[in-house]
């Protein structure tokens, strides 16, 4: 093989782009990851232990056997939307690669969406064909971190719904991310699967139970919501020096606290949108009135 070949196998990823239920697949450490992780602002120190309890469920999958700790390597972060589920997934996936792994680590995020699109009956076969030609190849052969974003999609509660309400079809894409789950876990000890969910009522309880670690995600607090809508406009001041000059009024206590309720996506959104209250778009001179206006704005839509 020419050095030319080598070289451009080694920046393919480990799932090819377009293959279908794959929304994106690379390979980690990944610095994006790591960038979107620590703009998100958790209480305490939420993420370096969730960080440390996913890196604990693959160290101790590996070394010790099942029948001793029924370990599934599932970690599970439910929340409003909006929290930050998604992006501490990646992020999570990305600091376990960096701090277990001696070489670098695959990455796949799966879209539920597109494998229970499909036409009735199919989604049970997309299901089984997603693991078994997607997955498990690059399972047997690297530390691999699987994301099943909004989870509920295909893991719906069978419990919560009528037989009306739910075809048969749904009951058996269930089965299939089921069984497909448990045998991952039990062929492959070094996978980690982090799962989203926006309602984990929604959630298959055996799913649930098959998790090893759980987290619900706060909507932010005031210290959050301050922390959030600084970085925000300060990031915004980095190209339009002046935006930040607004987190010296005095009545920045006043926009913090109108955002009472929001999720991290909204209020970072209603700093976009002041902005744009400006007549002629100069984001330099973003004003309190403007930051709060927006917040009120967010506000009662939410209502
Ligand atoms: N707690 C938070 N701290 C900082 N930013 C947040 C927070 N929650 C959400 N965001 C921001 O909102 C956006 C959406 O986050 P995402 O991870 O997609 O949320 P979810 O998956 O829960 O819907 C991202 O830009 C993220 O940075
Ligand atoms: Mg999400």
């Amino acid at each position: 093989m020419s050095t030319a070949n080598v070289h451009s196998l080694d920046q393919s990823p480990p799932v090819a782009a377009g293959t279908p239920g794959v929304a994106d697949s690379r390979w980690l450490p990944d610095s994006s990851f790591d960038d979107a992780w620590h703009r998100i602002v958790l209480p305490g120190d939420t993420k370096e232990r969730l960080a440390r309890q996913a890196a604990a469920t693959m160290l101790l999958r590996r070394d010790i056997p099942q029948s001793a700790l029924p370990l599934h390597g599932i970690v599970l972060l439910a929340g409003l939307p909006g929290t930050g589920k998604t992006t501490v997934a990646r992020g999570l996936a990305s600091r376990v690669a960096a701090s277990i792994a001696n070489s670098r680590v695959a990455y796949i995020e799966i879209d539920p969406h597109e494998l229970t699109s499909s036409s009735l009956g199919r989604s049970q076969r997309a299901v089984d064909e997603l693991f078994n030609s997607t997955i498990m190849p690059v399972a047997e052969q690297h530390v691999t971190v699987v994301l099943l974003d909004e989870v509920e999609t295909l893991a719906t509660d069978r419990a919560g719904l009528s037989r009306d309400a739910n075809p048969i079809d749904v009951h058996r894409a269930t089965d299939a991310a089921l069984t497909n789950l448990d045998r991952l876990a039990a062929t492959c000890a070094d996978v980690l699967i982090v799962a989203t969910t926006n309602f984990d009522d929604a959630v298959d309880d055996a799913f649930i139970s098959r998790a090893d670690v759980v987290h619900r995600f706060p909507l932010p607090d005031t210290n959050a919501r301050r922390a959030i809508l600084e970085d925000t406009i300060t990031a915004i001041d980095q190209q339009y020096p002046g935006a930040a000059k607004s987190l010296q009024d005095r009545r920045f206590d006043e926009v913090v606290a109108a955002g009472e309720g929001l999720d991290g996506r909204t209020l970072r959104k209603a700093v976009a949108a002041a902005a744009a209250m400006h007549p002629a778009l100069n984001f330099d001179a973003l004003t309190i009135d403007h930051l709060i206006a927006a917040i009120t704005e967010a506000r009662e839509f939410r209502q």
